[in-house]
């Protein structure tokens, strides 16, 4: 896969693409991530992308232009273009599922009070990490590629995916590991069994009763 970001503020990513899984996943050619500035698709004076609103109102708005250019520049027949915004389509599990299956993503992250609406225009996908407003959208592409690169064939191994939370629509169940005893709280009999349908049981029992507990609208009904 190719991901290609455009952003006014590029360092960001410096850690995020050099460190842990995603860092593995780019060694092994896995993904690649090409990092653009917009500003360099500018040919405004003074490498100027953003201007005041018509109508009035607080903030600058991103340009069409710099961002059309650099979409014609590096869209090409199958690729997905996203862009970032807090009134996109709240991103999740199944969203990051979809976006691994394809060969080429453009993300395009605004900054200020976000973009001239006609680049929607151009953009296939809206997604919103979440119903709270950030300064810009570079966290939340970071959010979406760290969630669709670890899903990439390969790059993580298939037995953690299969059991962790939302994949069937429950969380993932709790887990422990040494000691068996840690300031006087046990690790449960169950897990210490060596009775595999047992633990799956319970495993299961722990998935349906922290759901109920922390996000019972993902039970929808279910498990009443
Ligand atoms: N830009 C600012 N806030 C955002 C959010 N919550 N999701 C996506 N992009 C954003």
């Amino acid at each position: 896969m190719i991901i290609d970001v455009l952003t006014l503020f590029p360092n960001m990513y410096d850690n995020f693409l050099t460190e842990s899984i995603i860092k593995r996943a780019i060694d092994d050619k896995k993904v690649k991530v090409n990092i653009h500035n917009i500003r360099d698709y500018t040919v405004y004076n003074n490498k100027q992308v953003d201007d005041y609103p018509f109508g009035g109102g607080g903030g600058m708005i991103l340009m069409c232009d710099p961002i059309f250019r650099a979409i014609d520049d590096l869209k090409k027949e199958d690729s997905i273009v996203i862009m970032m915004t807090p009134s996109g389509k709240v991103f999740k599990q199944s969203i990051a599922y979809d976006l691994s299956k394809n060969k080429h993503l453009i993300i395009l992250c605004g900054h200020y009070e976000g973009f001239d609406e006609r680049i929607k225009s151009i953009v296939d996908l809206e997604l919103s990490i979440g119903d709270y407003v950030l300064t810009g959208g570079e966290l939340p592409s970071m959010v979406v590629m760290d969630s669709v690169i670890r899903l990439i064939d390969g790059v993580i191994n298939e037995n953690s995916l299969m059991t962790e939370s939302f994949n069937d629509g429950l969380l993932d169940y709790p887990n422990y590991t040494k000691p068996a005893e840690y300031r006087g709280m046990k690790v449960p009999e169950v897990l210490l069994s060596g009775h595999h349908q047992n633990i799956a049981k319970y495993r299961h029992e722990e998935r349906v009763r922290l759901t109920k507990e922390n996000r019972p609208d993902l039970l929808g009904g279910n498990y009443e």
